[in-house]
């Protein structure tokens, strides 16, 4: 049995190889949805419903877990699926996501107890952060603001260009406007660290930032650990295989450029799959 990781696109590639680096003995399924990202401005059905098709996919390629290496994903659609879907496939599969993970992470960040979250639309407008973080630290103080530009940028290969400087900034700039208290910005899509030169060099200095990859790899690790029955199952091959909803070659020269990863062969899927 393999690990799935699901994105909308190529953003989960960030969270798939902080999982690598942590688990580099497991064997791995990554899915972009990229024919129909972004997810972010989509309404609750959609999302649910792209997100539900993607784990089906995952989940019949012979995966014991499938984490959501997406926010949008796990803020519009984690739950529905936890408890109405997942029990078809047998008590034994898992769907997980990133948005726990991360928020855990964020006490032992900040000191001002004030933090900024960028996020999709989907993801802001959900409240999910707003509600996980009240449940760690009542005293914490989220502002939530929406880039709807950044994940364009990442996906169509502009997020290095000078022209990303205008999109990043401005986002910046007015999460800090909102509320100059802050000292640690999440980055809430699993897009964002690809930007990560641009938001370092815009925002004010000493300004932590909360990258999502390495929460999710060790709060996965940790999962496993508790969970030996399901680590058991876990096939030891060292492998990662990528299904993609588009052009195989694209993503394969999308992932190799992001990710400097040489070798990626990607195959198309179709979503919703013919059963
Ligand atoms: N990587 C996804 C996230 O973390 C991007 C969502 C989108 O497709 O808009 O939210």
């Amino acid at each position: 049995m393999k690990i799935g990781i699901f994105d909308s696109g190529y953003g989960g590639l960030t969270i798939l190889k902080k999982i690598r680096e942590a688990l580099p003995q497991y064997d791995y399924l990554y899915l972009g949805d990229n024919a129909r990202a972004p997810y972010g401005p989509h309404s609750y059905e959609v999302i649910y419903r792209y997100t539900l098709e993607a784990v089906e996919a995952l989940l019949r390629r012979d995966c014991q877990l499938v984490i959501l290496a997406c926010n949008t994903a796990s803020a519009k659609a984690l739950r529905t699926i936890q408890m109405n879907d997942l029990p078809r496939f047998g008590a034994d599969r898992r769907v997980l996501g990133v948005i726990r993970p991360t928020v855990e992470a964020v006490p032992a960040v900040t000191s001002s107890k004030h933090v900024g979250l960028l996020g999709t639309p989907g993801t802001v407008n959900s409240g999910s952060y707003t509600m996980e973080l009240r449940n760690i630290d009542p005293e914490l103080q989220l502002t939530a603001l929406s880039c709807p530009m950044w994940v364009p940028l990442v996906e169509y290969g502009e997020h290095d260009t000078p022209g990303a400087d205008y999109f990043v900034k401005k986002r910046i700039d007015e999460v800090m406007q909102l509320d100059p208290a802050i000292d640690t910005l999440i980055l809430g899509c699993t897009h964002y660290p690809l930007l990560i030169k641009k938001i370092r060099a815009f925002a004010p200095e000493g300004i932590r930032i909360v990258e999502q990859g390495e929460y999710v790899a060790a709060s996965l690790a940790d999962y496993l650990r508790r969970h030996p029955e399901l680590e058991g199952k876990l096939a030891r091959g060292a492998s990662c295989r990528y299904l993609t909803t588009e052009s195989p070659e694209k993503f394969s020269k999308a992932a190799t450029l992001f990710m400097r990863l040489p070798d990626v062969v990607a195959e198309r899927i179709d979503l919703p799959e013919r059963q």
